[in-house]
């Protein structure tokens, strides 16, 4: 069967909408109405029209999108495809900190469970992370920043204050070792170093720039620069090729790959489409909690 025809039948005549993930393998890329980070597609995800979202991507970003759009039908192709960081923290650890630091707010990192967002203040995205810490602390406010520590300390170091932060991650980009970063960027002088800020702070402290997924595919098209090393998920290149044919893209090393995002298929797709199965669920009264932790972070990224 051609998948990716019959995907597209199925859309139209079920006004359906599928967002992806710049993770994502490329023949789901393509197949996608819209490509973009954590940030751009919960927005996408508020804005359509569609009756149904099919999110290629890992749970966390379709159950998000369900949170806010309640009334609509959200399908993920794999529902096992999980997100090793969104593990790392649990709602009842979450609660025995919150017990210990009553007046400590938490942001949340989207990369996280429904259950963890509802006992949150504020969602942030990589996008929007250091606008929204630096938002609570303006206001004097005591902070915990989780799950990810490499985005909390990056955002310690810029801002000079100091925040409790989670000990999670994620395993694919906390493993890059800035030595083998400084032993390509000695092989490549002419290239850019840019980096997830999930990557460790050594890593992005000597980073030219550091961004969200779709930030950076930003920086690379209006850069004058011709060649970059890229410290993020491997899917991300192919978004950067294909956004400028003539530049170069040096992944920071072949352990740049999600597991979980690259798990789904076209047949996937396809089939939670037209079955409509893999929908999203989540408990009323944590949806109900857990947008207003979004609804917080929509309303402070504007
Ligand atoms: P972005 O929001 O930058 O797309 O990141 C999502 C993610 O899971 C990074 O590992
Ligand atoms: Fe989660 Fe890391 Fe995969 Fe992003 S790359 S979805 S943070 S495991």
């Amino acid at each position: 069967m051609d998948y990716a025809k019959e995907i597209l039948r199925l859309k139209k005549e079920k006004n359906a909408i599928i967002l992806a993930h710049f993770y994502q393998e490329k023949e789901i890329q393509d197949i996608a109405d819209f490509l973009g980070d954590s940030l751009r597609l919960s927005q996408l995800a508020v804005e359509t029209d569609a009756k149904i979202i099919v999110f290629c991507g890992v749970h966390f970003m379709a159950e998000t999108a369900k949170i806010l759009n309640p009334e609509k039908k959200v399908l993920l192709p794999v529902m096992k495809a999980g997100c090793k960081m969104a593990d790392m923290i649990s709602p009842n650890a979450l609660k025995r900190y919150k017990d210990e630091h009553p007046d400590t707010k938490i942001i949340t990192y989207v990369n996280s469970t429904a259950s963890v967002k509802a006992l949150s203040d504020c969602i942030c995205t990589s996008t929007n992370a250091l606008k929204i810490i630096n938002h609570y602390l303006d206001n004097g406010e005591k902070i915990l920043y989780c799950p990810d520590q490499n985005l909390g300390k990056y955002a310690m170091k810029l801002g000079g204050r100091e925040f409790d932060v989670w000990d999670g991650c994620c395993p694919i980009h906390h493993f890059l070792k800035r030595d083998n970063i400084l032993a390509l960027k000695k092989k490549h002088p002419n290239a850019l170093l840019i980096a997830h800020p999930e990557c460790r702070l050594d890593i992005l402290e000597i980073s030219d720039y550091v961004g969200s997924t779709k930030q950076l595919l930003e920086f690379t098209k209006d850069s004058e620069a011709n060649e970059f090393i890229v410290c993020t998920e491997k899917g991300v290149i192919y978004a950067m090729e294909k956004a400028s044919p003539n530049k170069k893209f040096i992944l920071a090393s072949n352990t740049l790959s999600c597991v979980n995002m690259k798990l789904t298929t076209l047949e996937d797709v396809y089939n939670c489409l037209a079955n409509e199965t893999n929908e999203i669920f989540v408990d009323e009264e944590v949806a109900a909690k857990a947008k207003v932790a979004l609804d917080k972070m929509l309303e402070l990224s504007k």
